[in-house]
């Protein structure tokens, strides 16, 4: 489902699937730098791959421009997209949590975020860690500054936009991993038959027939893999294959 969801995405906007993309990248890495038990990072994972689900459909100028450069009246319709995300979400009984981070992506730690000026632990830890990928993101390809003056905003922003807890943390984690966009502009090769839950597919995985079977752009989960075994008649599982990990 989030798999469908996120390649629906990116064929709306070029730019918001790669945000989306890069955010949840950073997201899943840093939850596993920081240890959260698996549970944890696929729900986070998941948040901010679908964080701004609610832009789609919205006018190519706002989704493009940096928030703080909107017009008045761009900037009211932007700061929509949290509350209709949430909606598009929560019509999947499943991703409920992922529905919370969604919504609360926007808020700042000081409370005057939006839509619900949450504040502190108010905010679900996944909207607090989403906030901080999605702004690193943002800093980076839309107002096109460089990764270390990025890293310094965001320590300038800590405590009134940002968690001052996870935000030196974070910031660690960005300075450890100067190597991350790379990784996700040279995905890595695996033979068919190592996939694992969890890996984003960055090629169409073809049957000898030249059948699809997987598309690009997918999170594997079980059904995913179990579907590849049972084509295994029909696939050189030795095969190499582009993954985002
Ligand atoms: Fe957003």
């Amino acid at each position: 489902m989030v798999g469908l969801l996120t390649v629906t995405i990116s064929q709306t906007n070029t730019f918001l699937g790669g945000h989306l993309r890069r955010t949840a990248l950073i997201c899943k890495s840093f939850c596993e730098y920081m240890r959260y038990d698996k549970d944890t990072v696929y729900r986070i994972y998941y948040g901010a791959l679908l964080h701004d689900i609610g832009m789609v459909g919205m006018p190519e100028k706002i989704i493009n421009t940096p928030s703080e450069q909107l017009s008045e009246a761009d900037f009211i319709f932007f700061k929509r997209h949290p509350v209709i995300g949430e909606k598009m979400i929560l019509s999947a009984y499943d991703l409920r949590q992922t529905a919370k981070i969604v919504r609360s992506h926007h808020e700042d730690f000081g409370g005057d975020g939006f839509p619900d000026r949450l504040a502190g632990s108010e905010i679900p830890i996944g909207a607090r860690i989403t906030r901080l990928a999605n702004d690193y993101d943002n800093l980076i390809y839309k107002n096109k500054i460089k990764a270390k003056q990025a890293a310094e905003t965001l320590k300038e922003r800590a405590g009134y936009i940002y968690d001052p807890k996870l935000t030196p943390y974070f910031i660690k984690f960005i300075e450890e991993n100067v190597t991350l966009k790379d990784k996700e502009t040279k995905p890595a090769g695996i033979k068919i038959k190592d996939l694992k839950i969890g890996m984003y597919t960055a090629e169409d995985i073809m049957l000898s027939n030249g059948m699809l079977l997987i598309p690009k752009g997918i999170i594997l989960d079980s059904a995913m893999l179990e579907k590849i075994q049972s084509f295994d008649t029909l696939l050189d599982t030795e095969r190499v294959v582009s993954i985002l990990r």
